[in-house]
């Protein structure tokens, strides 16, 4: 069996992962330090997939502990790297612990990886790295504006170090470029779990629905788009978690030695804020207190993918509908009141 380095393998988009790498028939170690997730999950993993995934409680940014990892595992087919801080907020607040953590773990990833001979390795990467574009759909040639924040800035570092790396190792490595990820497992066992006050939109949704907050603050509607809200690409983090197992296949057919290259991904569909308002209260039967408020400063007014290049090179594409999405993120939120 395959054995993949999932690092932040507790937290959303990870434990997604592990679970579509476990169904594709790979075995997932997962690497977490816990600072954006909880212990919890890894008995959920076990619940849905009937296994107990091997994790260890590390931080990359450490590299004593990840070389305890990778000296124990002996050998992994590829890693993938989920762990970062990711909070926009936070990381303008104090920018030096993103500078720091996110970019500090890619470097020991890369340098455990070139020492043990790992050659596969998938970055999590962001459409941050595009700014504020002049046109859009996005492809990966679209120019980037400068990053809205550290946070944004960091994506876009290690993008470079990738190319860098790879300039002088053989490394096969590819940049996802995630654009909006929503939506939980449909068991309703696993889920987004933010911190404190969430800052993005569909955790903030389902919290004035459950109650948890009072009203929802649409940020702005006089921007130049259908109904005056932002646009994004909002993805079914399942799809996403699947183009990471299309991923890694991807690079372990190659007969390159180095590779860098990146990767939208995302639905290929623009879709405004308020559209996604009221597609949540239809497709739960419900009704949502909102209110439209002031712009967010650093927001984009419109971004969304193209997302033919991944879908050619990885032979994946989304599936799950929007309204599927939000209703597994409204299950995923109902089942966490029952759990406190
Ligand atoms: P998440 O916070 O739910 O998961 C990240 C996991 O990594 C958490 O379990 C956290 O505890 C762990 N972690 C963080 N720093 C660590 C460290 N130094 N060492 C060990 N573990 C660490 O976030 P997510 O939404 O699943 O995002 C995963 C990745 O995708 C991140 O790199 C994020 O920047 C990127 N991304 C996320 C989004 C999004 O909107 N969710 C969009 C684009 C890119
Ligand atoms: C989506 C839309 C808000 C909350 C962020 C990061 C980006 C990437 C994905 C990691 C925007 C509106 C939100 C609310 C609202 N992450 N909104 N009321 O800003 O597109 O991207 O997450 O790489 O880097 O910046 O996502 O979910 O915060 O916002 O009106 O209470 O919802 O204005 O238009 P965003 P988001």
């Amino acid at each position: 069996m395959k054995k993949i380095l999932v690092t932040g393998g507790a937290g959303f988009i990870g434990s997604h992962t592990v679970v579509s790498l476990h169904n594709a028939g790979y075995e997932a170690v997962i690497v977490d330090d816990f600072s954006n997730s909880e212990r919890f999950i890894l008995d959920r993993l076990e619940q849905i997939t009937g296994k107990a995934f091997k994790c260890y409680e590390a931080d990359c940014a450490d590299e004593a502990a990840m070389e305890k990892v990778f000296k124990e595992e002996k050998s992994f087919a590829g890693v993938i790297h989920f762990a970062a801080y990711k909070s926009v907020p936070e990381s303008v607040a104090d920018p030096l612990k993103y500078y720091s953590k996110n970019i500090g773990s890619l470097c020991v990833v890369l340098k455990l990886m070139k020492q043990y001979k790992v050659d596969n390795l998938i970055f999590s990467s962001s459409c941050t790295v595009y700014g504020q574009p002049d046109q859009y759909p996005v492809t990966e040639e679209t120019p980037q504006k400068p990053a809205n924040s550290p946070y944004g800035n960091t994506k876009k570092i290690c993008e470079d170090i990738l190319r860098d790396f790879v300039a002088i190792n053989d490394l096969k490595t590819i940049a996802l470029r995630y654009f909006n990820p929503i939506g939980a497992h449909p068991s309703g066992l696993i889920g987004e779990l933010p911190k404190g006050v969430p800052t993005n939109l569909i955790p903030f949704i389902t919290q004035t629905a459950i109650g948890i907050r009072g009203q929802l603050t649409v940020f702005g509607d006089d921007y130049n788009t259908p109904d005056g809200t932002n646009v994004r690409d909002f993805i079914d983090v399942n799809d996403l978690a699947q183009a990471h197992v299309k991923s890694i296949e991807y690079l372990s057919s190659l007969q390159d030695v180095k590779l860098f290259d990146t990767l939208n991904v995302g639905t290929g569909n623009g879709v405004t804020v308020l559209q996604v308002v009221k597609a949540f209260e239809k497709v739960n039967d419900l009704k949502l207190n909102y209110k439209i408020g002031p712009r967010r400063s650093g927001d984009v007014e419109a971004i969304y993918a193209t997302v033919d290049k991944a879908e050619q090179k990885l032979k994946w594409s989304c599936v799950v509908p929007l309204e599927d999405s939000l209703k597994h993120a409204w299950n995923w939120e109902k089942a966490l009141a029952v759990k406190k």
